[in-house]
């Protein structure tokens, strides 16, 4: 083995989250570490590193017991890590990223910039990346920042790169890129710890997957021994209570809440039309860069339209700021929860009803019932795992910071819900559980936009969806018509006119 974690404990302020957890690594080999939201996987990475030091157990690495007490030393011995949120430096270029904190050095003691970005352009070139090193690395994507992430390990000669949940930000475009990037890794003898809430690319890309389930590593197998129902068994140590999918039958006619006819601005949404009717849910499909989030901002107000028209309950609006769209009741939940969402230091409770705090105050005071009440009741629909309602937020898993999230838009009781990527980084069971709150909301009336990339999200939650490519909405499939071969003729457009 290259790596052996065993018999791991770890308890935060008295709260055991890892208990005897193992994880073993053999050389070249990819492997899955998967486990619901709170399982333990991030944290039993983070001892791993020396980001976080464990209460009991032993490590091992390349036969020696190890010790890291920082990331930087686990970083020496050949262990990269790309984390579940990104940290580089944004406004610093791809080459100096790269080689951040490391730069290579003329006689003179000077950052020798003429290698730093030949060699740059050389390891970027390995994963048949070609970007231009000098530019910031804010000019990219998602995708790019997580490889340049990946070339940075991969020029510290890592023999274990660990990537913690890196395609819930990508396309299907871009994790095909991911996976090469993988496969170049494997062939080189570097072992991979892959982490993911899709269990279907663990099929696609790694040799074995060990599953957690509450602090404890409870199963081991190599992937071609063990179904996805089993996956799913031992992830969540019960049948999965599957989101029935809504039975499509005929598109059955409601009062149309927000109307968009021939939306337009800048060069990201080109002729957008869409529209959304009470109690529905309309989904909003399309690769990225398709001008999906794009829309949503002009939609409440974050961007404006240059061109179109939208009406809001049968009445013309142009929404100068999302307060605007918001006293309408509109609500947004972001794709990026760390630009638009939590306040890390402020407990759960807090972040849970910042957005309903006047509401909630009568003559300046808060009705702290009232708040517990609520807070109570969505810890419970949405299934947060905490400590308590007072814990701080940033000490939550990643899924669960996002449950909170998406539950600080639903206590405001709005009418139009816009959800961008709602299950990103949410385990299976609970993104079932998410699914049939939102349909259990719109039957009541609520109106969701469901922006999504992920196919069966749509399938199964949708009544209608539109699908967006380069600009232009490009097709409407009503209830019945919502198949992944449609959507994805659909989404192919413009490629293949192009072609
Ligand atoms: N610094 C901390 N202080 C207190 N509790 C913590 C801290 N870090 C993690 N925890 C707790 O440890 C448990 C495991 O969290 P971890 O982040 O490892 O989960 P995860 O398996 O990575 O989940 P996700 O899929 O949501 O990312 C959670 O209950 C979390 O609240
Ligand atoms: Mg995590």
């Amino acid at each position: 083995m290259l790596l052996s974690m065993k018999a791991i404990d770890k308890s935060f302020s008295g709260v055991r989250v890892l208990t005897a957890a193992t994880l073993d690594v053999a050389p070249g080999e990819v492997m899955a570490l998967i486990g619901q939201n709170g399982a333990g996987k991030s944290t039993m990475i983070k001892i791993l590193t020396g980001a976080y030091s464990r209460d009991a157990g032993d490590i091992v690495f390349e036969d020696k017991p190890v010790d890291f007490r920082s990331t930087a030393e686990s970083q020496a011995a050949g262990i990269a890590t790309i984390y579940q949120e990104i940290n580089l430096a944004p406004n610093r270029s791809v080459a100096e990223n790269i080689f951040l904190a490391r730069e290579p050095r003329t006689r003179l003691g000077l950052v020798d910039r003429r290698k730093m970005r030949a060699d740059a352009r050389a390891v970027l070139k390995r994963f048949n990346l070609d970007v231009d090193v000098d530019r910031p690395l804010e000019d990219f994507g998602a995708a790019t920042r997580q490889m340049v992430a990946i070339a940075r390990g991969v020029t510290q000669n890592a023999r274990l790169v660990i990537m913690d949940e890196p395609t819930s930000s990508l396309d299907e475009r871009e994790v095909a890129v991911l996976f090469e990037t993988i496969r170049t890794l494997k062939a080189d003898g570097v072992a991979t710890i892959f982490i993911s809430h899709r269990l279907d690319e663990l099929y696609a890309i790694c040799d074995r997957v060990t599953i957690m389930r509450d602090g404890r590593t409870v199963a081991v197998s190599t992937m071609k021994d063990i179904s996805k129902i089993e996956l799913v068994r031992s992830m969540l140590g019960k049948e999965l209570t599957a989101f029935t999918a809504r039975v499509h039958g005929e598109d059955i006619a409601r009062e149309p809440f927000v109307d968009a006819t021939q939306l337009g601005a800048g060069l990201r949404v080109r002729d957008v039309s869409l529209s959304i009717a009470r109690g529905e849910i309309a989904g909003l499909a399309g690769l990225l860069g398709a001008g999906r989030t794009e829309t949503a901002r002009l939609l409440y107000g974050a961007d404006r339209k240059d061109k179109g028209s939208i009406r809001v309950a049968g009445a013309e609006k142009s929404y100068a700021a999302p307060a605007d769209a918001i006293r309408d009741g509109f609500g947004f939940v972001s794709e990026d929860r760390k630009v638009e969402g939590i306040v890390p230091e402020m407990s759960v409770r807090e972040n849970m009803t910042l957005a309903i705090l006047p509401r909630l105050q009568k003559s300046g005071v808060v009705d702290t019932a009232e708040q517990q009440r609520i807070v109570d009741r969505y810890i419970k629909a949405l299934g947060v795992k905490c400590a308590s309602p007072e814990q701080p937020i940033r000490e939550l898993s990643g899924g669960n910071q996002q449950k909170v999230l998406l539950a600080r838009w639903l206590c405001m009781n709005p009418k139009l819900l816009i959800v961008d990527e709602p299950t990103r980084g949410i385990d299976v069971g609970a993104k079932a559980e998410i699914l049939k709150l939102l349909r259990g909301l719109a039957d009541d009336g609520l109106s969701v936009l469901m922006i999504s990339s992920e196919l069966e999200e749509l399938i199964a939650a949708a009544d209608h969806v539109t699908v967006l490519s380069d600009g232009y909405s490009v097709a409407h499939l009503g209830a019945g018509e919502i198949t992944e071969e449609r959507l994805m003729t659909a989404m192919a457009h413009q490629d293949e006119e192009a072609a």
